[in-house]
């Protein structure tokens, strides 16, 4: 191997054997089960048939495989050469397991090679955990939506990278 090639990612997280499908009308249910269990308030099943038949996304699922059980999904846009991720969870009982982050550095990954170079996306000011998983990834702040999400008054931090030498799908644990 040539000194400048990393290594390949380790394939999957620890314990899981996933594969990387678009997102399909046979997946929404699962999704919206997920969904409704992670955000309070969720997109709604027409939401995400409008998302179904958008020319720009890009949506996947994370499929346990065997089984084709819908573990996590993300629905990102490509826009020129921005990727905006618009939508991403994992299912509850699988949390902490590395599959959000297989399923966000996989799906960025499709969209690099489909002419990608950034991507931004938004979180919530108080959602932690997200904000941990993307600082783990190399983004970064770009900017603040102050009262972002009305109802509670809470901001929106938009943050974002660019997309080459984005780090490995599965982080290697010393
Ligand atoms: C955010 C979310 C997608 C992360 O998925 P996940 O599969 O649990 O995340 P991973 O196991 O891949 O974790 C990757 C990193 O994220 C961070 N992270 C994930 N869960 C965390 C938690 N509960 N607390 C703190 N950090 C957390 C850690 O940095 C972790 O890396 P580490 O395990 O090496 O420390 C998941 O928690 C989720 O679906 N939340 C509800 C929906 C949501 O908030 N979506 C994001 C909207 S912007």
């Amino acid at each position: 191997m040539p000194a400048s090639c990393s290594p390949p990612d380790p394939p999957f997280p620890p314990g899981l054997e996933l594969s990387l499908a678009p997102l399909a009308l046979a997946h929404l249910e699962q999704v919206l089960a997920i969904e409704r269990a992670s955000f309070k308030i969720p997109w709604s099943r027409r939401l995400f048939l409008a998302e179904l038949s958008m020319p720009l996304a890009r949506d996947g699922v994370a499929l346990q495989q065997p089984s084709g059980m819908v573990l996590g999904y993300i629905c990102l846009w490509l826009v020129a050469d921005e990727a905006q991720v618009h939508n991403l969870a994992v299912h509850p009982a699988f949390r902490g397991r590395g599959v959000g982050r297989w399923l966000l550095v996989s799906a960025l990954r499709e969209v690099q090679a489909a002419g990608a170079r950034q991507v931004t996306l938004e979180v919530r000011a108080g959602n932690l955990a997200a904000q941990r998983l993307y600082s783990s990834l190399g983004f970064v702040q770009q900017g603040v939506r102050p009262g972002y999400y009305r109802k509670e008054g809470e901001d929106a931090l938009l943050l974002g990278r660019a997309l080459a030498g984005l780090p490995a799908a599965v982080r290697e644990k010393p």
